[in-house]
């Protein structure tokens, strides 16, 4: 079957970025990289993985067996909150998981959450512009970050993250933050954008929609995120599932489609609030 060619964006570093990659959590070993290589196979090229997933080493066994030049791949890693402080903690964490991936440099490196309580995540982030310098990282970018905590960051160093990866699903649209950052130069990248298929694919309003589009209610929910900017990392196990999810490149949605989808929003917030969740 084709390769897929997944549209990229360029960050505010001058890097492409693929608009869709693979999600790898809870995949470990090598069921993991097993369902990595059939991604790549279908076209993916970015691979979000985080040194908490402990799957870094299935992700650098990927790379390396997909048989393509590294720079032809883009791999994303997220620092662990215990990692968060001065320059020589920071450096640990990065050099923690470049080992474990088995790689020189990551394109993408995100502070996974921002752990407000400890206070650390700003010195943490003027760390990674400086490890960047050194070519250790590509692109520097955040995780969970709300508005306040990307101002605070921008406030400090005047270099506004890359990428804020946060999560944007039908559920949780995120419509006052999408519309914050959309002059912005941070790009959205949605984690868990299909809910974990916990109900938004069989909900009416996408269903109705993916049989009137005749494609599959994954791609309406993916598409919708791609319409309002954003870029995403779904996860699928399952090599039908991880073509689906990636090829939304053919079809639009009318902005009917866009608004109703978005009014699917519970405007419940997730046990996973930035502002409160401390991740060690
Ligand atoms: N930054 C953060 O704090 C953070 C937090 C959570 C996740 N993430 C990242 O975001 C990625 C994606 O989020 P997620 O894994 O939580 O959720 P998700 O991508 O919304 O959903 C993944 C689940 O949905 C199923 N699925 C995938 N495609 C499907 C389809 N077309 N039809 C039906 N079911 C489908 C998968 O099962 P099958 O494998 O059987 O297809 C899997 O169980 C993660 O893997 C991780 O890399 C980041």
């Amino acid at each position: 079957m084709e390769e897929l060619d997944i549209p990229t964006v360029t960050l505010n570093t001058g890097h492409a970025m693929p608009r869709v990659g693979l999600g790898t959590w809870p995949l470990v070993g090598r069921q993991s990289t097993d369902s990595i290589l059939t991604a790549v196979s279908a076209g993916y090229r970015l691979i979000d993985t985080a040194a908490a997933y402990g799957n870094e080493d299935s992700v650098g066994a990927a790379v390396r067996e997909s048989g393509l030049p590294r720079e032809e791949l883009f791999v994303t890693t997220k620092l662990r909150g215990r990692h968060q402080g001065d320059a020589a903690t920071v450096r640990q964490g990065l050099m923690e998981s470049l080992e474990v991936l088995g790689l020189d440099y990551v394109d993408l490196y995100l502070i996974h959450w921002p752990n407000p309580a400890r206070g650390r995540y700003v010195e943490t982030y003027e760390a990674l512009l400086e490890l960047a310098q050194h070519g250790l990282i590509r692109s520097v970018g955040v995780s969970n970050f709300t508005e306040e905590h990307l101002r605070k960051v921008v406030d400090a160093t005047g270099v506004p993250p890359a990428v804020d990866q946060r999560q944007v699903s039908p559920s949780h649209a995120q419509a006052a933050f999408v519309d914050a950052l959309s002059a912005s130069p941070t790009i959205i990248q949605a984690w868990s954008p299909l809910e974990r298929n916990s109900g938004v694919l069989q909900d009416p309003v996408v269903t109705h929609i993916a049989e009137r589009l005749d494609v599959s209610p994954s791609q309406v929910v993916i598409r919708w995120l791609i319409e309002r900017g954003l870029t995403t990392v779904p996860h699928s196990s399952n090599p039908e599932r991880q073509r689906r999810n990636a090829d939304v490149f053919h079809f639009s949605l009318e902005p009917d489609d866009i608004a109703a989808i978005t009014a699917l929003d519970s405007g419940k917030s997730t046990e996973l609030t930035p502002d409160t969740f401390e991740e060690f």
